[in-house]
């Protein structure tokens, strides 16, 4: 995307105006932002950070369906704009709570009631009274139109956060798409390898299995999405991952029949995440995708490029 498409969009005059309402709104009150280190996240953590200074705490959860070494990564990058980030370790809660979930929609809200309680826990530690998140237009309208329930939903379809889990939600982002949000991103002064950063979804790996998510299946999908990542490195492109599928096709290990595993490899264009199309993809990036991934990933037998735009497919699987 081009950040310097700005239209009518004044990010300095959006950053001068959130920031007065986040110190209006929260007052002497302590806030806490769980970041996953996306652009969003990060830009909220930021503008916060500006509004009420230390009274912001910062907070990682590691849910084990974050991408290859993303906690170390991003509690570094956040030490450079004097936040401190603290981690926590809840894999296990996320993990035992998917365990047997395979509906698309039933892992989003397993997900999504994980992560608000987890966090509901965290603000009380830190006797936080309100939780401010990344959320975007385009997570608003999705889950408003009916196609996915994105996890940061909640006061937009009926869910009042101080009355199911006992905090206030507030999100400085709402009305913004990406091109916007990473505008705001770039007058605040970050870098630009986290205001062109490609989006990566809340539920994290999570939404990169299809069927069950254990440990075990989202290590195969998180070998897969460094090597997709690391060889797309220099591609301009929205996103690039890949997907386990749910199905097993036959393949051959020693001379002897085995049913493997099949990857999916997603690299869509889009602008504002609402469409999106397949660009062409050198041959020889497909090529080091598919034999890095059957060196490292010894279960599995096929891997598909998928060609499908937005609509009518969808850019994740689930
Ligand atoms: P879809 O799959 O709906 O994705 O075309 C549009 C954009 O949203 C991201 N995405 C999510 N992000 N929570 C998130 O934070 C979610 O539940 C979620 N589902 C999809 C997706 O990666 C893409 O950028």
């Amino acid at each position: 995307m081009d950040v310097s498409e700005k239209g009518s969009f004044n990010p300095r005059s959006f950053i001068t105006e959130k920031i007065l309402w986040l110190k209006e709104t929260i007052g002497g009150e302590k806030a806490v932002v769980a970041t996953s280190g996306g652009v969003d996240s990060v830009t909220t953590a930021v503008l916060a950070h500006h509004a009420i200074g230390d009274r912001l705490k910062v907070i990682f959860l590691d849910d084990g369906l974050m991408r290859k070494s993303e906690p170390e990564h991003v509690g570094d990058f956040l030490k450079r704009f004097g936040l401190q980030v603290k981690l926590l370790d809840v894999s296990k809660e996320f993990f035992d709570g998917l365990k047997g979930v395979t509906d698309p929609e039933e892992k989003r809200k397993v997900f999504r009631e994980t992560f608000y309680r987890v966090l509901g826990r965290a603000l009380k530690d830190l006797e936080a009274k309100f939780l401010l998140q990344g959320t975007i237009a385009a997570d608003i309208v999705e889950t408003k139109g009916g196609i996915k329930t994105q996890h940061n939903v909640l006061e937009q379809i009926g869910i009042d956060p101080l009355e199911r889990y006992g905090y206030k939600v507030l999100e400085p982002l709402k009305d913004l798409y990406k091109p916007q949000v990473r505008l705001v991103a770039k007058a605040l002064g970050l870098p630009r390898d986290i205001y062109l950063r490609r989006p990566f979804p809340g539920p994290g790996l999570a939404l990169r299995v299809l069927g069950e998510v254990t440990p075990e299946r989202v290590e195969i999908v998180r070998k897969a999405t460094a090597i997709v990542e690391e060889e797309t490195a220099r591609m301009k492109v929205f996103q690039a991952f890949a997907i386990l599928l749910n199905d097993k096709a036959t393949g051959i290990m020693e001379g002897k029949r085995i049913l493997g595993d099949i990857i999916a490899i997603r690299i869509v264009h889009s602008k504002d995440a609402m469409t999106a199309n397949v660009p062409r993809v050198p041959w020889k990036i497909l090529d080091r995708i598919q034999s890095r991934i059957l060196n490292e990933n010894p279960s599995v037998v096929k891997i598909l490029f998928d060609l499908t735009p937005k609509p009518p497919s969808t850019i994740e699987y689930i």
